[in-house]
């Protein structure tokens, strides 16, 4: 038996301006997208923006139903609209906000196991990683380099195919 070890590695910043130019500006566009959630069942409001490698970007919101299992994260409404619009462009930046009204100075929130599911087949689709900027109410933000980094070990088209082990 061998033993084997996984580690990641992610930034935290609390000062936006650390972050490159087009990368605040994306961080603006998911805090702006926030006013399109719909929300009134958690309270809990995401909003997502997504830049493709053609300089595009793409914004989300979570939007939720009384029937809960069909309602759509922000990340995954805005990485659909984006791979619907242009499905043989990458992606090369994903920022999440999260906001509450009802609990101010949320934290940045790390997205859910099905979004972290979507965000790496994005990256495997198109073989390249793109980083993911979360933010909250505060200053604070948290970088993580890519998608693998959020979800080890994932489950990937490879393992459709026979004989192909990864
Ligand atoms: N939510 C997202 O939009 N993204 C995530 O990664 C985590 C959860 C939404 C789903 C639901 O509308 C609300 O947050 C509370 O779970």
């Amino acid at each position: 038996m061998k033993n084997k070890e996984l580690r990641i590695k992610y930034q935290l910043s609390d000062d936006i301006s650390e972050l490159r130019a087009e990368d605040q500006e994306l961080m603006r566009r998911a805090r702006e997208a926030l006013k399109g959630a719909y929300a009134p069942y958690s309270g809990f409001q995401v909003g997502a923006a997504v830049r493709l490698a053609n300089g595009e970007i793409f914004i989300g919101s979570n939007q939720e139903n009384a029937s809960l299992p069909a309602g759509l994260c922000a990340e995954r409404v805005a990485l659909y609209a984006a791979n619907a619009a242009y499905p043989d462009v990458p992606v090369e930046a994903l920022a999440i906000s999260v906001h509450n009204p009802k609990e101010p100075h949320l934290q940045p929130a790390t997205p859910c196991g099905p979004c972290r599911q979507v965000l790496e087949e994005a990256e495997q689709r198109f073989g390249q990683e793109f980083p993911i900027i979360l933010g909250g109410d505060g200053s604070q933000l948290l970088i993580l380099p890519n998608a693998s980094t959020l979800l080890p070990l994932a489950f990937h088209a490879d393992f459709l195919k026979k004989d192909s082990p990864s």
